[in-house]
């Protein structure tokens, strides 16, 4: 049997990128899948679906929501908390400034705050709030929560909580985007994330990495 077959899987941040690359290998193992993106791009939430159907996906519906809207959220939770969810993904995020001169807590604007903690931290939460109730009950995953709180609380209660921190990835919205100088340091690519999470479903149930941290072996590009 496949690893995640008969699992209903949530992903969010899966229009390009690494949830892109997720979306792929949670459907090669079976899962039915909800992946989320923002209304902007629509179209390629939607071709990720279909190739995410041709790798083998059981199910898979596609929503479109910004994250920044609290009440569009709330929805979008509520609503996949009363058809079940067994695995959660929170991946979808945005960095304040592509910008290396507006990074920093004294450079930008702090008006882009609010928005990077609504689709940064407060989406996230909210997920893990309408969802965790219910596999507390079945004893299943959320991944990426609100690091050791959500860990603690939850682990009691037969659920998984893994922080994945992805280093530097390349072939991603934020590589492209971005002239953050990260010299030296190299790229992994979004398939090493995508593969990292489906180490943690090839743990037995009574073992669960904390935190997982990659980093590029060598300088260069993936
Ligand atoms: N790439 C890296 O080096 C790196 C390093 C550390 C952490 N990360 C984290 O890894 C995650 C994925 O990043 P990525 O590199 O794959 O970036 P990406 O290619 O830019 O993808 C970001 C994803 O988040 C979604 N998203 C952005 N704003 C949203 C909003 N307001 N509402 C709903 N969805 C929204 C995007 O949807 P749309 O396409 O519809 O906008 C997209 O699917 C992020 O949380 C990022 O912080 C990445």
């Amino acid at each position: 049997m496949s690893l995640l077959s008969g699992k209903k899987v949530l992903l969010t941040g899966a229009s390009r990128g690494i949830g892109a690359a997720i979306a792929c290998a949670v459907a090669k193992e079976g899962a039915s899948l909800t992946l989320v993106a923002h209304p902007h791009h629509e179209q390629d939430l939607k071709q990720c679906a279909d190739k995410a159907k041709s790798c083998g996906a059981k199910d898979c519906n596609t929503q479109c929501v910004d994250f920044a809207d609290t009440a569009a959220v709330q929805k979008l939770a509520d609503q996949c908390a009363s058809q079940g969810v067994d695995v959660l993904i929170n991946n979808a995020g945005i960095l304040g400034s592509h910008k290396a001169e507006e990074t920093g807590p004294l450079k930008g604007n702090p008006d882009d705050w609010d928005r990077v903690m609504k689709v940064n931290a407060l989406a996230p939460m909210r997920l893990i709030r309408a969802l965790a109730p219910k596999m507390c009950d079945n004893g299943e995953y959320a991944l990426r929560g609100f690091g050791l709180s959500a860990y603690e609380t939850l682990r009691g209660h037969n659920v998984r909580v893994v922080d994945i921190a992805p280093g530097n990835v390349g072939q991603t919205g934020f590589s492209e985007k971005s002239d953050i100088q990260t010299a030296g340091q190299g790229t992994i690519s979004p398939d090493d994330v995508a593969q990292a999470v489906l180490f943690c479903f090839r743990l037995s149930k009574n073992a669960v990495p904390e935190e997982i941290v990659l980093k590029a072996v060598k300088p260069g590009s993936s």
